[in-house]
């Protein structure tokens, strides 16, 4: 395992090994040597930034990122006046895109002022040969960039930038390898994401994610465990199994396992408090998994359980593959079993052909479900999915009127849900000092709630209890309980 290479240990001098992941870690005691290099010549140790846009499992990517440039000799920063740069991307509407071009901007008139800085691009982006030609013609001062499927290979990359010069650009289509035991840098020291699967296979018609992320690949469950384990042993409480679809997790492994039944081990670790997950598909979502979460003491009382319409019709343009009523039986089910658990979702608004009766099935659905939270989206034409050649295209008007109509429902459903534990007492993990108001911490219910109460900072990644005193809009005030 990674905390047991001794970099210094490793000849450089030889040829690189071809197995993963010690060729990378050939490849991170050479870059060792270039960053060291660096600090002699400047007097001081380089610093590196990475930014992240998108989902969780970027953000865990990010982190894979952070580690192996620590373990090289930079000192990690969260000033962008950096020596190292990486912005890891997203690409599942168009804003992601645009911010990332706009920081570009940015970054080149940094770089004009400081040439010995170096820039890296990687994520989901990455991988659109649109994006490719477009940075190769108009952002020249760009050094590094790679894509989704070879991120486990950045130190051979970054190795490459110090030895060559010029733009290097590494992408590949598609990978059916999964690296495991390569450096990790957590942001926080009590919890953790955990990557449980790779890609999706799901095509809803919309979506860019199954062409930038590649086919669905399953981690083996022994090498998640084990992860954990550590993770657990270390003083990590809490765990979020990350996935597009977990509730497809293991069906193409060599023993096949359901998710359900990986939960059932995860919950056995010991040290452990907290399990969360994202995302489940509706159409996957099995009576299994329900009743696990029923039963356990980890499982936290949080669902997240996309929706994107209430319309049959929608949905099935969608790809989807279940219908508003399958959904709302669903919903009410997991309500039946788990009465405390919060279930919330993410919403598009102005897919192709949707009318303002599509709109009011969605707004049906949300005052039938009643979510603590939904993630509305303005729809946004990927090019390449399905859905982006639909002739009937909403007009922009007609979306926006569609999506302040959905927002007020989600809004004011959701200001109902989560004031029901007003009086009540929760257990509450302590995850950072709040940034706004001196004093007050900031920790998070089991069902995802965030509540801000009084006290000291040697709390953070503990398990309180909490009194909910006051709801406000969509978190608590509190105080601990003794
Ligand atoms: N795998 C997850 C979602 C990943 S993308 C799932 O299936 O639930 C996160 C969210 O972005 C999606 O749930 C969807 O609501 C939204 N999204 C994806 N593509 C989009 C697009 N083209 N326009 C607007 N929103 C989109
Ligand atoms: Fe995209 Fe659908 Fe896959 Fe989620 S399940 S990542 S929305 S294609
Ligand atoms: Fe974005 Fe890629 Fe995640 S497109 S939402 S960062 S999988």
């Amino acid at each position: 395992m990674y905390q047991e290479i001794d970099l210094d240990k490793i000849d450089i001098h030889a040829e690189p090994p071809i197995e993963e992941p010690a060729r990378q870690y050939y490849y991170m005691a050479k870059c060792r040597e270039w960053v060291r290099g660096l600090e002699r010549k400047n007097g001081r140790r380089p610093t590196a930034f990475t930014q992240t846009f998108g989902c969780q499992m970027n953000a865990r990517d990010s982190e894979k990122l952070a580690g192996i440039l620590r373990q090289v000799g930079y000192e990690m920063t969260d000033d962008e006046n950096a020596d190292f740069v990486i912005f890891n991307t997203c690409t599942v509407r168009d804003n992601a895109n645009q911010r990332v071009y706009g920081r570009l901007g940015e970054l080149k008139n940094r770089k004009k002022r400081n040439p010995a800085m170096k820039i890296a691009l990687c994520g989901c982006m990455m991988q659109e040969p649109a994006v490719i030609e477009k940075l190769r013609a108009s952002y020249r001062f760009v050094d590094l960039i790679f894509g989704t499927h070879n991120i486990f290979r950045f130190a051979e990359l970054l190795c490459r930038s110090f030895e060559e010069q010029g733009m290097i650009v590494d992408i590949w289509e598609d990978t059916d390898q999964i690296v495991e035991d390569l450096p990790v840098e957590r942001k926080y020291p009590f919890k953790s994401g955990i990557n449980i699967m790779f890609g999706c296979n799901n095509f809803c018609s919309y979506c860019i994610v199954p062409y930038v992320r590649g086919r669905e690949r399953s981690r083996e469950p022994e090498d998640i465990l084990r992860e954990i384990r550590r993770l657990a042993a270390g003083g990590v409480v809490e765990v979020m199994l990350l996935g597009q679809n977990v509730n497809s997790y293991g069906k193409n492994l060599k023993e096949p396992i359901t998710f359900a039944g990986l939960l059932r081990e995860v919950e056995k670790i010991e040290g452990l408090e907290r399990i969360r997950f994202m995302t489940s598909h509706p159409k996957d979502l099995s009576d299994e998994l329900i009743q696990v979460m029923k039963e356990s003491r980890k499982i936290c009382r949080h669902l997240h359980l996309p929706l994107q319409s209430g319309s049959t019709r929608v949905l099935e343009r969608m790809n989807r593959r279940y219908t508003k009523e399958q959904y709302l039986a669903l919903a009410e089910k997991i309500r039946r079993e788990i009465p405390d658990i919060a279930i919330t979702t993410d919403i598009i608004v102005g897919f192709p052909g949707e009318t303002m009766e599509d709109v009011e099935d969605t707004i049906d659905v949300i005052r039938r479900v009643r979510y603590d939270n939904a993630f509305t989206f303005i729809y946004s034409r990927r090019t390449g999915t399905p859905a982006a050649s639909m002739p009937d295209q909403v007009p922009e008007e007609q979306v926006r009127e569609g999506f302040d109509r959905v927002l007020k429902v989600v809004q004011d459903t959701a200001r109902e849900q989560v004031a029901r534990y007003q009086g009540q007492v929760a257990e509450v993990l302590v995850e950072e000092i709040n940034e706004h108001e001196e004093g007050l911490l900031t920790g998070r219910m089991s069902n995802n709630t965030l509540v801000h109460f009084p006290g000291s900072p040697e709390l953070i990644g503990r398990i309180v209890p909490v009194a909910l005193d006051k709801c406000q809009g969509f978190y608590y005030m509190g105080r601990i309980m003794r």
